[in-house]
């Protein structure tokens, strides 16, 4: 898909589809009212007649609109307009995207970016525009062998803005909308791959094309022999019990200036979550495909950052295991020594990820000395309790980076929200026998699993994305969702 934008009045579009707004009941958007005069009141009578209410994500696609030069013009309901904000947006933006899907117009010019968005300019509803469009038409059909591509897929999308002037800012916001576009799709794919195929020796592969692809990457990838000479006993007791080996993935981009420390993004790449000798139940196992996805969320911004030739330095890095039952996997009251030196008693082998983390943090802090570090993991499955699916759980230890974490959130639509990350929770982690347990017990499970990882920071500014419960949907519609790829991109955008 192509997005580009540009200014001027919708009637006089040459183009196979003008999108144009209309908000209940039957109230005509500035633009839809434009049409509307043109042709001589079409628009009035149609909706006098009852064919469109203008309820949120309602359409109608019409043809032979008079004394109009595009084939076709697409009416979207837009509900409410006093209620019109950043919800109602996206849903009208996803509704004229599956309209002009289906419709046979391969490109289309959009008027929804000049509606009136509470609080948000227009660069913003550009952003957005693409961003929305771009996961509304996302398929993974790969695997498939009858693909269900439509016939005439739209190709090219032009968003408008109201002036001249505003060519400038709404071009550099289709930009970030599409790099933010194209690292969700990444993301998404790794995460929707199956376990069989999304490996962790895989994962490293697709690191390595990244880089072949963009010459500003470097890739290095250690696996167990290196991580035994690093000390990485935590995440090497993860890996024990499955046959394919871990990686410790590391992406690094100098965007910025020479010596400049970077910023750093670690995620948790457990191809398969099988919980280990503590075994899941089956309901739902096959989801635990997706425990990839914070280092999938790695992939995504790393891409976004390259795209958009971000001027920063970054490092990415992905602790990549699998986690499964075997005569040789690591059993509950096993004691292992991390490469920080501290020592964790594995009372559930289930509470993986931390340990995967645990030793990819120390590394980053240690060889890459980063200003802050962020990391993302669907970690607990007490985040989904906490938060259900809408917003990711932050904590960390500085206050500045999880506001700005918090506000990209905001931003971007991809929001998240702080749990805190007090010192009275760490007593959860106590242990008779090692420096610390890797689990907690049942209250507050999302925030002593970040007591557990902050163990691990203690030098570095650093902050947590528990993912568990927006990096995929369930139900009908299952697949990974790409998040939280657009906050940070736009954190990373934000730091430059
Ligand atoms: N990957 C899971 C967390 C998870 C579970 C995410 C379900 C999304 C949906 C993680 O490795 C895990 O198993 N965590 C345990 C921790 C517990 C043993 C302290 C959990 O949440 O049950
Ligand atoms: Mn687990
Ligand atoms: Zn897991």
């Amino acid at each position: 898909m192509e997005y580009s934008v540009k200014s001027g009045i919708p009637e006089k579009q040459r183009s196979a589809c003008v999108v144009v707004g209309v908000f209940e009941s039957r109230r005509l958007s500035a633009a839809a009212g434009q049409l509307d005069e043109a042709s001589g009141g079409f628009l009035t009578q149609l909706l006098r007649r009852g064919d469109m209410e203008g309820r949120l994500g309602q359409t109608l696609m019409l043809t032979n609109v008079p004394d109009t030069l595009c084939d076709r013009v697409l009416l979207v309901g837009c509900g409410r307009e006093r209620e019109f904000g950043d919800q109602a947006y996206n849903k009208a933006v996803a509704a004229m995207a599956s309209a002009l899907q289906d419709s046979g117009a391969v490109e289309a010019v959009s008027y929804l970016t000049d509606l009136p968005v509470k609080g948000r300019d227009n660069p913003w509803r550009v952003r957005t525009a693409v961003q929305t469009t771009a996961t509304t038409l996302y398929r993974f059909d790969q695997l498939k062998s009858r693909k269900d591509t439509p016939r005439r897929p739209l190709r090219k999308l032009v968003l408008t803005v109201p002036g001249r002037r505003d060519l400038a800012p709404g071009e550099a916001a289709a930009r970030e909308g599409q790099a933010i576009a194209n690292g969700m799709d990444l993301t998404r794919d790794l995460g929707n791959l199956p376990g069989n195929l999304c490996t962790p020796t895989y994962l490293a592969e697709r690191a390595e094309q990244l880089a072949a692809e963009y010459p500003a990457l470097s890739v290095e990838v250690l696996g167990p022999k290196e991580m035994e000479t690093h000390g990485m006993g935590a995440l090497l007791s993860v890996a024990r019990g499955s046959r394919q080996e871990p990686r410790l993935i590391v992406m690094r981009y100098d965007g910025g200036n020479k010596g400049d420390k970077p910023h750093a993004l670690v995620g948790k790449g457990v191809t398969f979550d099988s919980g280990g000798i503590s075994l899941k139940p089956a309901a739902a196992m096959d989801e635990m495909k997706y425990d990839m996805c914070g280092a999938a969320s790695v992939f995504g911004a790393v891409r976004a950052a390259l795209e958009l030739e971000l001027p920063l330095n970054l490092v990415g890095v992905i602790a990549a295991t699998e986690n499964l039952p075997d005569g040789n996997a690591s059993k509950p009251g096993d004691i292992v020594t991390t490469m920080s030196g501290q020592t964790v008693e594995i009372l559930n082998t289930d509470a993986e990820g931390r340990l995967a983390l645990c030793d990819a943090l120390t590394y980053t802090e240690r060889y890459h000395e980063p200003t802050s570090v962020v990391d993302m993991a669907t970690l607990t499955g007490a985040c989904i309790i906490a938060l259900g699916h809408e917003a990711h759980a932050v904590l960390g230890n500085h206050h500045p980076l999880v506001n700005e974490l918090l506000t990209a959130g905001r931003d971007t639509g991809d929001r998240a929200w702080e749990l805190p990350l007090w010192e009275e929770y760490q007593d959860a982690l106590k242990s008779n026998f090692a420096d610390m347990a890797n689990v907690g017990g049942r209250p507050a499970g999302t925030i002593t699993a970040a007591c557990f990882l902050s163990r691990f920071t203690r030098k570095m500014r650093w902050a947590h994305l528990d993912i568990a419960g927006t990096a995929w949907t369930s139900g009908d519609n299952k697949g990974a969702t790409g998040r939280p790829v657009a906050l940070l991109t736009r954190y990373l955008i934000d730091r430059c």
